[in-house]
């Protein structure tokens, strides 16, 4: 098993789950649970995956190095597919520290036994010394749980927002420019449609927060699906765009009919929005033609 080089010393290390087919109440190919090391003069790995993919974990961390060199666990977000394999790490390396927000401590002893865990607690602006790679940490109250934060490394200018900016996907690409642009985005906005967009004030707010701080951000590295590499602007810029409500020229027409009359309307309303240049599409509500 393999890791993929994001940067010198920088791995994805993540599981591929191909046969998840719901999740987050929609369709998916597969996902992936994303896992990155970090190695400066320290070893950190930040997030890791549902319980039952340690061994993929493990074993792409053993193409980077002994897994024993771990020194640091940081852990952005509690939920079971990024959390589930703590139990079996701490049980490996005892008394290892984990990094998380306050809520992420009291979540994970609602999920686990935590007794004898060596939790750390971080607040925004903390930072993490690896020796020549430091991590800063962000708080990202409901993006999109209480107890997300964003994880940030200075030098390589690589922002780990967990599930923000994910997709589910499973493939064989790790970066966007390898899955295809608009391949990418579509997936993630699906994503961004089912998890994210009740929750949109609060990513302007998050991304005007992210964008005074002045960091310069060359990779966008997520917890799900492809790491964006070549289009990190792209994905900023439709996150903005989504929480906006910046929309198409298009229109959906739903509609059910017991005799056929009613198509006759909403095909006539479907060319007239066609001869207007805008998108249609024509939905009945039932299997078959009337
Ligand atoms: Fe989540
Ligand atoms: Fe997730």
């Amino acid at each position: 098993m393999m890791a993929t080089n994001l940067a010198p010393g920088v791995h994805w290390v993540g599981a591929i789950d191909w046969n998840l087919r719901e999740y987050h109440g929609y369709t998916l190919p597969g996902t992936t649970y994303n896992a990155y090391l970090v190695r400066g003069e320290k070893t950190a790995l930040i997030d890791s995956a549902y319980a039952g993919f340690e061994n993929q974990i493990l074993g792409r961390v053993a193409s980077v190095c002994d897994p024993g060199e771990i020194d640091y666990i940081v852990l952005n977000h509690i939920e079971m597919d990024h959390s589930g394999c703590l139990p079996t790490l701490v049980r490996k390396m005892p008394g290892i520290p984990i990094y998380c927000t306050e809520r992420a401590k009291t979540g994970l002893a609602r999920h686990y036994d935590t007794s004898g865990w060596n939790i750390r607690v971080v607040k925004t602006g903390d930072t993490l010394d690896l020796g020549g790679k430091t991590l800063t940490f962000l708080e990202a109250p409901m993006l999109h749980w209480p107890d997300s934060m964003f994880t940030y490394l200075a030098e390589d200018a690589i922002l780990f927002p967990n599930d923000a900016f994910g997709q589910h996907i499973a493939s064989a690409a790790r970066f966007d420019d390898q899955l295809g642009k608009n391949e990418a985005l579509a997936h993630a906005q699906k994503f961004f449609a089912n998890l994210i967009i009740p929750l949109a004030p609060k990513v302007l707010k998050k991304l005007d927060e992210v964008g005074k701080l002045g960091i310069a951000i060359e990779m966008i590295a997520p917890s799900h699906g492809i790491i964006w590499r070549s289009y990190a602007g792209d994905i900023l810029k439709a996150y903005i765009d989504w929480s906006q409500g910046v929309a198409k020229d298009k229109v959906t027409i739903v509609y059910d009919t017991m005799h056929g009359s009613t198509t006759m309307m909403a095909q006539a309303i479907a060319e007239g929005v066609m001869a207007e240049g805008a998108d249609v599409r024509v939905c009945l509500l039932r299997d078959g033609r009337y």
